[in-house]
């Protein structure tokens, strides 16, 4: 893993410190009496349709967040610190999966964000919408036309400023600016240290153009290809959905209330023979045995806890399916038999290699001296890899459909025009299992391969009827042979890639841990003792599609079927995953809703 967790010399840690702004409340008998909206979860979506809510000034708006304040700790704002943002944080929830069959019985842990922000205050700030293909087919899928690519994207550019990177240099030929946006609360830009690995990978798009071409911008609806990486970053710090949509100027709104630090355990329903059940408020506490609260709004409840968050408050509240509200004697509210299944997440692989050079990240971890000079580079200058993310560009790829796995099986992705699997460059040792601890010298490159068309399903089920036990979480990795496929053939793209001349001299080899891999046998185990998540879990209550063939747990409008005036916005409602990362998707589904909300109460 990279650096250190270190703590920061004390000037920079004046230099992060922003003043906690008086809106946000953790004393619950502060909090106004009535609301029109509630909101559980200040997380990515969250905090984007408590923004959007509270623009009508005649709406009076309640967030109620478990987590911390996000402002002022510095491994979630300064961006190269991401590696130490999680797991285990007091600003985390500290999941683990079940065993992973197909991974030798793994294990792994599955963290969240447990603070304003959510999971945009932990990520690794990648940024990518998708592909049209995504949106498209979302809303073919749902039968809405509001999902696709053509309406999706005036929210894309209305939700971001597209910024200069800390090193201001000159990003013509790195991205499409009439793509983006220059006016949202969310600032996405380029790489603001980007070294000489890039050079390489981009020089290989000019050697190897039929396998690997050159994309100019990963985001612009066509995604295939090579690019550089935009990231939510803001000139030296990140930018989470509570550093973007609730900066000062929206937080001191004074129809939105914030409350921290209480954690929601039910949502509250009046049934009667004649309708259907109505969500009529919610219940809180700060932990288990803490005095418990009401809130009962005129309008919505809206759940934006996320995929694990918002599944398990759901079933906890009666709404699932059968066998598990009777297992743990919830009363039923509504029996929805997918809430909690579908689960859908990324499968990824860190394929380290052994390096020539004097200039990876690896001295910031093994050497104190280097740490120091780069904390003080970015204390002093805002300059340096402190400003960055892990990696600086992306590949989104597609494997050509002659390949055997496609005649085994039906194809995954989303389109002709959308990827089956992805890499990313690092120029340190990037790795996430405790089994493959980084070498304690040398410099390395990291190449991770995520397969982005997973075919496995898994499930979030209760553990108990407490909502402060966390639920089983079982994202089932490559439990589709499928799968196993794809990332074989990822692997062996990447060997292919990193064979080209811009990498001679340069990369020596493979490190220790995949060494020695030239059957596929080889590989294969290789890849179930490597594959780790890469956080994406989605699904969990998707969208009804298919005209009501496909079973759903949420309507086109997101809200949940069988009751009213209860919403989901989060990446649990996405029937499929995204081919890239979530979080821009996140975004962008939370600003359409928002305005869905409003018509809907206008
Ligand atoms: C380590 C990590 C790295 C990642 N890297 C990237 C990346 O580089 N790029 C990318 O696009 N995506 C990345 N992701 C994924 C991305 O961050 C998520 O998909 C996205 O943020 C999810 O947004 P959300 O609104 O669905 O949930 P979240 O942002 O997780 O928000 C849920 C919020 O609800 C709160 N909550 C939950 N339950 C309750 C309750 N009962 N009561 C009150 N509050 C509750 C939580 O505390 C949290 O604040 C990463 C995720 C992680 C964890
Ligand atoms: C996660 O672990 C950290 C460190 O041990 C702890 O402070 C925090 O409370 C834990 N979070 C949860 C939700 O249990
Ligand atoms: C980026 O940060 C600067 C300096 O704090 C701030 O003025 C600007 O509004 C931020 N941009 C966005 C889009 O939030
Ligand atoms: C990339 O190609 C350019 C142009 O051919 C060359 O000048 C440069 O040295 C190459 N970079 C690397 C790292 O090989
Ligand atoms: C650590 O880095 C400093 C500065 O670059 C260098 O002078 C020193 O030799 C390095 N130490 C080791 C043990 O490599
Ligand atoms: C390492 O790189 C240097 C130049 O940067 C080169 O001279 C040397 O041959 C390389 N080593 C190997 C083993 O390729």
């Amino acid at each position: 893993m990279l650096p250190t967790s270190s703590s920061l010399p004390f000037f920079l840690a004046l230099f992060l410190c922003v003043p906690a702004s008086a809106k946000i409340l953790t004393d619950p008998t502060k909090i106004a009496s009535q609301y029109d909206f509630v909101i559980v979860g200040g997380g990515t979506a969250g905090n984007v349709v408590a923004n959007r809510l509270s623009e009508n000034p005649n709406w009076r708006i309640l967030v109620v967040e478990a987590g911390v304040n996000n402002a002022g700790i510095e491994d979630v704002s300064v961006p190269f610190l991401e590696i130490d943002a999680s797991p285990n944080k007091p600003w985390t929830w500290n999941y683990t999966t079940v065993p992973q069959t197909a991974l030798n019985g793994r294990s792994m842990q599955y963290t969240r964000g447990k603070l304003l922000g959510g999971s945009s205050s932990i990520n690794y700030m990648m940024y990518t919408r998708g592909s049209s293909d995504y949106w498209d087919n979302i809303a073919q899928y749902s039968g809405d036309e509001g999902w696709s690519w053509n309406s999706m994207l005036p929210y894309f550019k209305k939700l971001e400023t597209f910024t200069p990177p800390a090193d201001h240099h000159n990003t013509a030929g790195e991205f499409n600016p009439s793509v983006h946006g220059s006016n949202g609360p969310l600032s996405v830009s380029l790489p603001g240290f980007p070294t000489e690995l890039n050079s390489r990978v981009f020089n290989t798009t000019k050697i190897a153009s039929q396998s690997f071409p050159f994309n100019l911008d990963v985001n612009s609806g066509n995604q295939l290809g090579v690019g550089w990486l935009q990231a939510s970053i803001n000139d030296t710090v990140r930018a989470s959905s509570a550093v973007a949509y609730l900066a000062p100027q929206f937080i001191s709104r004074p129809n939105l209330d914030v409350l921290i630090q209480q954690q929601v355990t039910k949502v509250l329903f009046s049934t009667s023979a004649k309708s259907a059940p109505i969500a009529t408020g919610i219940t809180f506490a700060a932990g288990p045995g803490a005095r418990s609260f009401t809130v009962k709004p005129s309008k919505e409840v809206i759940l934006c806890g996320g995929s694990i968050g918002s599944t398990q408050l759901l079933l906890l509240s009666g709404i699932g399916p059968s066998s598990q509200l009777n297992a743990h004697r919830i009363p039923v509210v509504l029996f929805s038999p997918q809430v909690g299944q579908n689960l859908i997440d990324h499968p990824a692989i860190m394929n380290h290699f052994i390096a020539n050079t004097t200039q990876s990240a690896d001295s910031i971890r093994e050497n104190a001296t280097v740490l120091q000079a780069v904390e003080e580079e970015y204390a002093t200058l805002g300059q340096g890899p402190f400003v960055d993310t892990a990696s600086s560009s992306i590949a989104l790829l597609r494997f050509p459909s002659s390949e055997s796995v496609f005649r085994q099986f039906p194809d995954s992705s989303v389109g002709p025009n959308s990827a089956h699997y992805e890499f990313l460059w690092a120029d340190a040792w990037v790795g996430f299992l405790p089994t493959v601890a980084a070498p304690a010298t040398g410099a390395f490159t990291t190449l991770a391969q995520v397969v982005v068309a997973p075919a496995s399903r898994g499930s979030i089920t209760l553990s108990s009827s407490s909502p402060f036990d966390f639920p089983i979480i079982d994202p089932a990795f490559l439990t589709s042979e499928y799968d196993v496929k794809l990332s074989l053939l990822a692997f062996k793209s990447a060997k292919q890639f990193m064979a080209q001349s811009p990498w001679k001299g340069f990369i020596l080899g493979p490190a220790q841990d995949s060494a020695n891999l030239n059957t596929d046998d080889e590989i294969i185990a290789y890849i179930r003792s490597n594959t780790l998540t890469l956080w994406h879990p989605t699904g969990t209550n998707r969208m009804e599609g298919n005209g009501g063939k496909s079973q759903g747990v949420v309507d086109h409008n997101l809200l949940v079927k069988g009751v009213s005036k209860l919403r989901i916005v989060d990446a649990s409602v996405f029937p499929f995953i995204v081919p890239g990362h979530p979080e821009a998707t996140v975004y962008a589904l939370a600003e359409r809703t928002a305005d869905l909300i409003k018509a809907a109460w206008a």
